[in-house]
C-alpha cells in the first residue's frame, strides 16, 4: 500500500461516505483546524498539543522528512478524521511505528475510526515496521475497542500517568500488536468495514 492506493473512498455504517487521501504539506492549516474544533475536555488528553503551533510546526518537519504519515477523512471539503503513523528511521525504536486516530464527534461510531486505524496499520506493515504500539488513557473506550478488534493488545500499563483538565489522573495503556496476528483480526473487521470500495 503506498501513495496509489489513494484517495480511497469509504462507506460508513450510516450509508454515509467518506474519503481518505494522504495529508499534504499545504493542508496544515484545515488539520489544525479540526484539532481545534474538537472539545477542550477531549483535545487535552490527546498526548499531543495539537492547536498549538509548535505542534503544527514539528509535525510539518516531520512530515516532509517521512517521520509522519498521516491520513485524513474527507466529507465533502471538511476533514472530519486523522490518523497518524509516527517512525524513527533511527535509534533502538526504528522497528517500531505509533499510531494516533481522531474522529469528528458528528463521525463516531460510523466505522470510520476502525478504517482509520486499519489503513495506518497496512501502511505501516507495508512499510516493514515490525511492532506497532498506540497510547490509549484508561477512559478512551473508543480507541481501545478500535485496536483491540485490529488484534492489538495490552502491552503495558502506565499508573496515573495522565492528568486530565479536572487534576484527574489516569492510567495510560500502551497497546501493541502482534504483526503476525494482524492480517486475519483485519480481515474479520473487512467485512463490515471495508477498507475501501475503489472509485
Ligand atoms: C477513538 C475514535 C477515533 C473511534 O472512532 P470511531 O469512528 O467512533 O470508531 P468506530 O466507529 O470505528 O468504532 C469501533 C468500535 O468501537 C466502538 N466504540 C466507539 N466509540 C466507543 C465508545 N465511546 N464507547 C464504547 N465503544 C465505542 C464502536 O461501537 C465499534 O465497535 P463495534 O464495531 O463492535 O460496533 C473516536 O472515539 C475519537 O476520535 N476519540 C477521541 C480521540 C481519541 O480518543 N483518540 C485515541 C488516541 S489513539
Amino acid at each position: 500500500m503506498g501513495p496509489e492506493s489513494f484517495p480511497q473512498n469509504i462507506h460508513l455504517r450510516d450509508g454515509s461516505s467518506a474519503t481518505l487521501l494522504p495529508l499534504k504539506p499545504g493542508d496544515m492549516d484545515a488539520l489544525q483546524a479540526f484539532y481545534r474544533n474538537l472539545p477542550e475536555e477531549e483535545r487535552l488528553v490527546l498526548k499531543d498539543d495539537v492547536a498549538s503551533p509548535q505542534w503544527a510546526k514539528s509535525f510539518h518537519q516531520r512530515l516532509e522528512t517521512g517521520e509522519v504519515i498521516s491520513l485524513i477523512a474527507m466529507a465533502g471539503d471538511r476533514i472530519v478524521g486523522e490518523g497518524t503513523l509516527y517512525r524513527t528511521f533511527r535509534g533502538w525504536t526504528r522497528h517500531v511505528g505509533e499510531i494516533r486516530i481522531c474522529c469528528h464527534q458528528d463521525y463516531r461510531r460510523r466505522g470510520l475510526g476502525t478504517s482509520l486505524a486499519a489503513n495506518l496499520v497496512k501502511l505501516a506493515t507495508d512499510l516493514g515496521i515490525e511492532k506497532i504500539i498506540v497510547q490509549v488513557v484508561a477512559n478512551q473506550l473508543g480507541a481501545r475497542k478500535v485496536f483491540e478488534k485490529l488484534g492489538f493488545h495490552k502491552d503495558a500499563v502506565l499508573p496515573h500517568h495522565v492528568m486530565d483538565l479536572a487534576g484527574t489522573k489516569r492510567d495510560l495503556i500502551v497497546m501493541a500488536n502482534d504483526v503476525s496476528q494482524i492480517w486475519a483480526a483485519m480481515e474479520a473487521i473487512n467485512q463490515d468495514t471495508p477498507l475501501h470500495m475503489g472509485d
